[in-house]
């Protein structure tokens, strides 16, 4: 077994969609501490499901968008005897969640002020909430370091064409809370500097996940290496940044796109 997280007891938002379980599992197999988190419900109970007994894995239903849920977390952790020095803002509304299976995407003009404030709720302001409570509750006690999550999206826009006639689209929110974020990491990463705590931003490509053939020929062709990644591959990078290792990166953006951003 890897020690590369021995030593890090990792939060993570949102940890049971696919990335977030992907790092909750390869984290628990790096020697990590893992207190996870999500909405309650079928990917929750699954989480729960893979990790039951392990003395390592804890979980805790946590609504980011929702302010007392969010000022308590920190709090309850450590009721329960153990002190985060990692953190991660994973939970994010993507446009397939928002809109729910099988549900007709809006285009822009029929994009509504609900569905936007939603996604801008959840993916930023549950993100800034994330990181008020860690400055009230960890930040100067111990050396710590954030994690936010963007994307592909944050700072490159989408090639439309490629989700004519699929199942989804790209949502004009996601990629202006996924730019926004990282705005969060900028701003902090000077404002806790001296407080031994850093602030990172990693940005995902497109990552695999049961998408068609013809969405893996169209986005393929627009990344250096061919094809979507596989969350063990965005998986191998968040390890590192959640490591010691990363302790004297403080501010960036990293991006993990198989080369989508280097075009
Ligand atoms: N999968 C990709 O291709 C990709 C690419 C770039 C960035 N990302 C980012 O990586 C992160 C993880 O993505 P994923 O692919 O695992 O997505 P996912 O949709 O599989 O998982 C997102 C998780 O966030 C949770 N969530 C939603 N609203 C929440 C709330 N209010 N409070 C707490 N949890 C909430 C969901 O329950 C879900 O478990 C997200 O920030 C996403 O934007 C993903």
């Amino acid at each position: 077994m890897s020690e590369q997280l021995k030593g890090r007891t990792v939060f993570i938002t949102g940890s049971g969609g696919v990335l977030g379980s992907t790092y909750v599992r390869r984290m628990l197999t790096a020697g990590a501490r893992v207190v996870s988190s999500d909405l309650p419900g079928h990917r929750a109970d699954a989480l729960k499901a893979a990790h039951e007994g392990n003395g390592n894995f804890r979980f805790y239903d946590l609504d980011v968008g929702d302010e007392a849920q969010v000022e308590g977390i920190f709090k309850r952790i450590m009721a329960d005897g153990w002190e985060p020095n990692v953190v991660l803002n994973n939970a994010a509304i993507t446009g397939e969640l928002l809109m729910g299976a099988g549900k007709s995407f809006p285009d822009f003009a029929n994009t509504s002020v609900a569905d936007w404030e939603k996604t801008l709720r959840t993916n930023l302001t549950g993100a800034f909430m994330i990181a008020r409570q860690m400055d009230r509750d960890i930040v100067g006690r111990y050396p710590a370091a954030l994690i936010n999550v963007a994307s592909m999206y944050a700072l490159n826009g989408p090639h439309h064409q490629i989700y004519e006639g699929m199942p989804f689209k790209s949502f004009s929110a996601y990629s202006t809370t996924k730019a926004g974020i990282h705005g969060l990491t900028l701003w902090l990463a000077g404002y806790w500097a001296k407080r031994q705590a850093t602030v990172n931003t990693i940005a995902p490509g497109a990552v695999f996940n049961g998408h068609s053939d013809e969405f893996q020929r169209r986005v393929g062709e627009l990344i250096m290496a061919g094809r979507m990644g596989a969350p063990d591959e965005i998986a191998d990078v968040m390890l590192f940044l959640c490591s010691k290792e990363a302790g004297y990166m403080t501010g960036q953006l990293v991006n993990v796109d198989g080369g989508f951003s280097g075009w």
